[in-house]
């Protein structure tokens, strides 16, 4: 081993002897220079200086979700309330014909309960045309920018394993019509996976540690670190639409949202965010609240099911905003939360089983049956009460949220598809076409709207539509 070596080894096992961590090193003897590289650029880049912090908080103790006392449901504005829509659409709009506005899709997670071999914004969607989630959004993202007349930059966020896949995906439709040069990729962080009963980083081999991803939180600091934005403050971005790559209905760009997030009075333009009104009181989504003046979203399994009941005295609910992933936030607040450490997010402890390279055991590799590892992830709602005043938009399921998260039963193909199909519907009703319909009032039609045609009931005016669909058809408009 070249004598450099020697010496980068020894200047690192003395700063992880610091930590306590130096069994990392127990095979970097032994390893090739290439496999060797690897293992010290991975314990570097995991900043092992932040583990016994990290150990102590999230590992060796397990953090408790206290609820503080002054919990209040968050305002919001309502999908019937009185406030000057006009007027906040403009504002959106102005920012939009400014160029001021960039997507922003998070696309890194494993997707593991849908079991899709590939990047799930490959997943086929649409109900007819199987188009995948990308063109969806990539289809909406041209329609605005056509209307606006200015690029609408598109950063999407990927991981190391899918990274490639998601590139090339795009590379082979031709960005779907986009210009590249609008269109940007980065990989999420990882966190290591530590030991739950001993704090130690785990090794997934002699030459790698065991890296879990960051979570959809670590968007933040790896938008930072990746020059993101700083590439698309260059290019005169003030504000993302942040969206999961799993929502086939979002809109990508909405001005009413963007312009309620930079000039609403109880704004602050930082962060803001959407929700849909919870279908009953036990639905397990997160739910916005007012703490200590600040918006939060509370998951529900930090909020007591009492609560989580309580109702206004109307019957209706009093905790009613459910958070569906929708955000606009400022390039100047994502750079403070991503640089300054008074702005840095929490974790979220995970308990999982992880397989391990054994240093005590010749790094043989153990295969556990219970979980026997600590996976950190960060999440990107809790930015929001790091924004002075942050304003909650309420939508309407149908016309927005349409997830696709599980192979089968709720939130999957299928039902995204039935949802993609009454919205659909719902926008020719409104222009006078007869939709067919069963006597549950589903619709007994296939019908899809390509995102180049509307991106909202409007768009439709001047369209060339029929005046009646036939029970059983397919309608692609
Ligand atoms: P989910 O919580 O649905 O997780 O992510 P997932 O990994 O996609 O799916 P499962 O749980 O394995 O079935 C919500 C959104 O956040 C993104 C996902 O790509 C999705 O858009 N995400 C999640 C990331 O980008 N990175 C992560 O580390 C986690």
């Amino acid at each position: 081993m070249p004598s450099t070596d020697t010496q980068a080894i020894d200047q690192l096992r003395s700063r992880l002897e610091a930590v306590n961590q130096t069994h990392l090193l127990a095979f970097a003897g032994q390893l090739e220079a290439d496999d060797l590289q690897q293992l010290l650029s991975q314990i570097e880049t995991a900043e092992p200086q932040t583990f016994p912090e990290l150990v102590k908080t999230y590992v060796t103790s397990k953090p408790v979700a206290e609820l503080p006392a002054g919990v209040e449901p968050a305002p919001y504005y309502a999908l019937d309330g009185d406030w000057d829509r006009a007027k906040f659409r403009k504002a959106g709009e102005d920012l939009l014909r400014a160029g001021k506005v960039a997507c922003f899709t998070v696309a890194g997670g494993q997707g593991s309960r849908l079991g899709y071999n590939g990047p799930k914004g490959c997943y086929p969607a649409a109900p007819i045309s199987g188009k995948p989630l990308f063109q969806l959004f990539a289809e909406s993202i041209r329609k605005a920018s056509s209307l606006y007349g200015k690029p609408i930059p598109w950063a999407i966020m990927t991981s190391d394993l899918n990274h490639e896949a998601t590139v090339e995906f795009f590379e082979q439709h031709q960005y779907f019509g986009l210009d590249p040069k609008d269109v940007s990729f980065f990989p999420q962080g990882s966190m290591p996976a530590f030991d739950r009963k001993t704090g130690r980083a785990l090794l997934a081999s002699p030459s790698s540690l065991a890296l879990t991803p960051d979570g959809h939180g670590g968007s933040i600091r790896a938008l930072h670190r990746s020059g993101t934005l700083d590439a698309l403050r260059a290019r005169g971005i003030e504000h993302l639409s942040y969206f999961q790559v799993d929502n086939a209905t979002v809109k990508p760009v909405d001005p009413l949202f963007l312009g309620l997030h930079v000039a609403a009075p109880d704004s602050s333009a930082e962060m803001s965010s959407k929700m849909v009104a919870k279908a009953y009181a036990e639905e397990k989504v997160g739910l916005f609240c007012k703490i200590n003046g600040r918006t939060a979203v509370v998951e529900y399994s930090d909020m007591p099911m009492q609560r989580q009941q309580e109702t206004n005295t109307d019957g209706s609910l009093k905790f009613n905003g459910g958070s569906i992933a929708i955000h606009a936030m400022s390039l100047d607040f994502l750079s403070r939360v991503a640089t300054n450490p008074d702005y840095a997010l929490p974790f979220h402890r995970a308990d999982k089983k992880v397989a391990f390279c054994d240093p005590d055991a010749d790094g043989r590799c153990v295969t556990p049956d219970e979980p026997n590892a600590v996976k950190l992830e960060m999440f990107v709602f809790d930015a929001l009460p790091l924004a002075e005043r942050s304003i909650v938009l309420e939508t309407d399921r149908v016309e927005e949220f349409a997830p696709i998260k599980n192979a089968e039963g709720n939130d999957s193909p299928e039902t995204s598809k039935a949802l993609q199909i009454e919205r659909a519907a719902r926008w020719l009703e409104a222009r006078g076409v007869r939709i067919p319909r069963d006597s549950q009032n589903e619709v007994i039609a296939t019908i899809e709207i390509s995102p180049l045609t509307a991106t909202d009931p409007s768009h439709l005016e001047g369209v060339d539509l029929p005046e009646e669909i036939e029970p059983g058809s397919e309608v692609a408009l």
